[in-house]
């Protein structure tokens, strides 16, 4: 973005065409028609500003990083410091110690499984989960389960698709759950749950609790010394970011307890063949070459998203739901899984005489793109008995009213044609 536009009052103004005209992938046209891009929340599109970061560190400062004695290694061990920091001031996070760089949110929950819960989860204690959880944050806990003999639960979700909270203090009760882990926000519904209320039932229970941010840090701030959570994890991906880079936000008190996960350079202090002893945290878990240029990237997306502000692309997104509430609960035919109170840029709906792969096919043809299927969470469709699939239209900062509109209007269309 060029310099922000501000009003009179000295706040950012949400200019949605100037924004998109940062996104050079939405100028698109795709079968001839402008491309209406609505699967965000699979993975953002990229910023103008994030590509040429990357773009100018691979020509101007790349090298390895904390490896080197030379210029170029020590401008780019800054650059990829200088990331952890932005990251740790997006998430107001106490320090930045506390951000570990991964590959992706599924990396961060996998770390927190085999480490900490290896390392700190006893045999017939339990993990919490939910319903609505996406595959990421079920799979690691029952590999866990499987392996160590924890017991997972699993807190069930309201017909409306908010997270039952009398189930989840009933699961919590017996005082055996060693970690509460659930989504900040719904990959299906949209969902987002009272994390707040959350750490307050867990932690008076006894329990740690580990947020799927993978959505929600896309749509609104997150701060973590607010939350007071113990864990924390988000992509860069949807973030506006590149791919390939993750982040674990984790108490240092945690990361103290926890063995390493991934052996290798980089998360020891030293090595003989008689054994080794480990770096101090956050590098003790990341071993090997980091993800340099993709940490770059994410810090530019962090600059661009909040030089925007946080609090503007919230309001821009609570605009586009309200908009998308009224246009798609007018659309024939149509179920709208999950209708939360508070709700992200998410809906996932079924057409009832398409299935989810054509009507995702006859969406494409007039240049939109949704994500058909289960969207990594089986156990949620089979809840609402759609195991068929749903499509699901997400929305970005970049996202219009109008092209909300002209999804319900083919949605509309794409009935007609079924019938
Ligand atoms: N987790 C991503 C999604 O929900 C890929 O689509």
């Amino acid at each position: 973005m060029n310099a922000p536009i501000v009003n009179p009052s000295g706040a950012p103004v949400f200019d949605i065409e100037r924004i998109r005209q940062d996104f050079p992938i939405l100028a698109q046209q795709h079968r001839g028609k402008p491309l209406v891009f609505l699967d965000s929340g699979a993975s953002a599109q990229k910023p103008r500003q994030v590509i040429q970061a990357m773009v100018r560190c691979m020509e101007e400062r790349y090298a390895n990083v904390h490896r080197g004695a030379y210029r170029l290694s020590e401008a780019s061990t800054a650059d990829y410091e200088a990331a952890r920091a932005a990251v740790a001031r997006f998430i107001n996070a106490a320090d930045p110690r506390e951000v570990i760089f991964t590959s992706n949110s599924t990396a961060a929950i996998n770390l927190v499984a085999h480490s900490w819960g290896r390392g700190v989860l006893r045999p017939g204690q339990a993990v919490l989960i939910s319903e609505m959880e996406h595959h990421a944050n079920i799979v690691p806990w029952q590999l866990l389960r499987d392996d160590k003999g924890i017991e997972l639960r699993v807190a069930r979700v309201t017909d409306a698709g908010e997270l039952d909270l009398e189930d989840l203090a009933a699961k919590l009760a017996d005082g055996k759950v060693g970690l509460v882990a659930i989504t900040h926000m719904s990959n299906v519904l949209g969902t987002v749950t009272p994390a707040e209320r959350i750490v307050a039932m867990a932690h008076e229970a006894g329990a740690k609790v580990l947020f799927d941010g993978s959505q929600a840090a896309v749509h609104r701030r997150v701060d973590m010394q607010a939350l007071g959570a113990d864990f924390y994890a988000f992509t860069g991906h949807k973030l506006y970011g590149p791919t390939g880079i993750g982040v674990l936000w984790a108490r240092l008190e945690h990361q103290e307890r926890m063995p390493p996960f991934l052996g290798g350079g980089d998360m020891i202090s030293s090595v003989t063949f008689e054994g080794s002893t480990w770096a101090e945290p956050p590098a003790k878990f990341e071993a090997g070459t980091p993800p340099i240029i993709e940490a770059i990237g994410l810090h530019a997306a962090i600059d661009y998203v909040s030089a925007i502000g946080m609090p503007a692309v919230e309001a821009h997104e609570r605009a586009l739901v309200d908009h998308a509430m009224r246009r798609l609960s007018d659309v024939e035919g149509l179920t709208l899984l999950g209708r939360a109170q508070d709700r992200g840029g998410v809906f996932a709906f079924a057409l009832d005489n398409a299935h989810a792969h054509d009507l995702a096919t006859l969406l494409d043809r007039a240049g939109i793109a949704v994500r058909a299927g289960r969207h990594c969470a089986e156990p949620l469709h089979a809840r609402f008995g759609l195991d068929g699939g749903t499509c699901r239209a997400s929305f970005g900062l970049y996202t219009t009213e109008g092209e909300i509109d002209y999804l319900a209007e083919a949605l509309t269309k794409a009935r007609e044609f079924f019938a």
